[in-house]
């Protein structure tokens, strides 16, 4: 096992010590990481009390060298022509040609179609429905970011219960079964692999769609982090900020229990020991498989315990201006997290310990748990920085005109709803031009 002692962040003098032997799913050998539960002494001193809790997931087959097995478990559901759903910045990474030769060597006549653009349309979904019921294909296996895993769920969504995949936003609007889908992300942000979620984007209306199911959470997830070390440097660091906005905003949500806790703390932490370690040693294996693991463990929480007001408002934002979804959360972020930590910062104190919160602050008083918060949203902030992510949405083509618009349907996006604290027009609107 290789024992990694210290890491220094890029641009900075923090230097995070590695105690604990902690490994990520999966047993590859990694850099041992602080576990959340050693970061984040001090529990909320508001406790939820005990309730029912639901914790949904596919099985998931977790390391290097993984996406062979993609082949095994589509033969296992039933496949014989598989629809190979990818994009063409996965096409020329090379990987669908990997994958589309295991799953000829498995026996099988797949149909590979790359007609994804990121923040996918509904009419890309409504095409690749067409060639799925064309090529007569059995099972989905989508290969790539959120965008084609979205893209992905479309298509078998249709394809079990027809229509328009606009007809399906909301709550669990599909009556009938839809086709197993095996799914391996190739970026370290998302989570779509393992969540019920389905985001798409309405180009009649120029706003994302949620569609949310617990028939969309895929049969099967595979994580192989070789995948990642295609990616774009502004990919990696975009959506390593979208697996660290879900870990925080699962962790605060109404919606949150002790089982999704967990795995947001343990995200949270693990983006903040090692994304920035990916930016500068992008071929470092074990760095990668920790933000693969990061992004997986955001995934299981918030596919379970749901969102908040930052991916309510970038949702919209997406949609408007067809931006990095990860880039949006990133700039939106430290300031969903002080409004929200206004009236009761106590739950941000064991996200600020998750991500290295230094001991000289005591936030167990109102006053520190305030400071604690505070800090975070900063540590966040500098995070983004660090990634070069623009300090406002108006560097990346928001204005003030639109502020009234994007807030009205941020209202009307399902994540709000478990958002910790309420919010109206006006204060969406402030929030925004705080963002701005
Ligand atoms: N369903 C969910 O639960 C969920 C959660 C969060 C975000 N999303 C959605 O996911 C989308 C964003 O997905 P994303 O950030 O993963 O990026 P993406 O899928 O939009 O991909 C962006 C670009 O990166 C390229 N790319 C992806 N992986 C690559 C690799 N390994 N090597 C080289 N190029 C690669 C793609 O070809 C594409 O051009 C948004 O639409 C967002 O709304 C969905
Ligand atoms: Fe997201």
């Amino acid at each position: 096992m290789v024992l990694v002692d210290s890491v220094t962040r890029a641009g900075g003098s923090v230097i995070a010590h590695r105690r604990s032997g902690e490994q990520p799913v999966g047993g590859a050998t990694v850099a041992p990481t602080r576990s959340p539960a050693d970061r984040a002494t001090t529990r909320p001193r508001t406790g939820t009390p005990p309730r029912l809790a639901k914790f949904h997931v596919p099985e998931i087959l977790f390391g290097p060298g993984s996406l062979s097995e993609a082949a095994h478990a589509a033969v296992r559901l039933g496949a014989r022509r598989p629809l190979l759903v990818t994009d063409p910045g996965l096409c020329a990474a090379g990987w669908p040609t990997q994958l589309g030769a295991y799953l000829a060597e498995a026996g099988l006549v797949p149909t590979v179609w790359e007609g994804v653009t990121p923040n996918p349309k509904d009419h890309e979904i409504a095409a690749g429905h067409v060639v799925y019921r064309e090529q007569g294909c059995d099972v989905i296996v989508a290969l790539g970011g959120g965008s084609v895993i979205d893209a992905a769920k479309g298509i078998a969504l249709l394809a079990g219960n027809g229509g328009l995949i606009t007809d399906y936003e909301g709550v669990d609007r599909m009556a009938l079964p839809i086709p197993p889908m095996v799914m391996v992300p190739s970026t370290s942000g998302t989570g779509a692999d393992v969540s019920q979620f389905c985001i798409v984007t309405d180009t009649a209306r120029n706003t994302k769609i949620t569609i949310l199911g617990r028939a969309l959470v895929p049969d099967m997830s595979i994580v192989d982090p070789h995948l990642l070390t295609t990616m774009p440097d502004w990919l990696n660091a975009a959506t390593g900020l979208d697996a660290l906005t879900h870990g925080i905003e699962a962790y605060v949500s109404r919606a949150h229990n002790p089982l999704t806790d967990h795995h947001a703390l343990q995200a949270i932490a693990l983006v903040g020991e090692h994304l920035e370690r990916t930016m500068d040693h992008p071929a470092e294996e074990a760095a990668r498989t920790c933000m693969a693991q990061a992004a997986l463990e955001a995934g299981l929480a918030f596919t379970n315990a749901i969102l908040g007001a930052a991916h309510a408002m970038s949702h919209q934002v997406g949609g408007l201006l067809d931006l990095p979804h990860g880039v949006i959360n990133g700039v939106l972020l430290p300031h969903v997290i002080r409004f929200n930590a206004e009236p009761d910062p106590h739950r941000f104190v064991p996200i600020a310990q998750a991500l290295g919160l230094a001991g000289d602050i005591a936030p167990d008083s109102d006053a520190g748990a305030a400071e604690a918060a505070e800090w975070a949203a900063v540590e966040v902030r500098r995070l983004a920085d660090e990634l070069g992510v623009p300090k406002g949405l108006g560097e990346i083509g928001v204005t003030e005109s639109d502020v009234s618009v994007l807030s009205a349907m941020t209202l009307a996006d399902a994540c709000l709803s478990t958002n910790p604290r309420e919010a109206d027009q006006a204060d969406i609107e402030t929030l925004f031009r705080a963002a701005l």
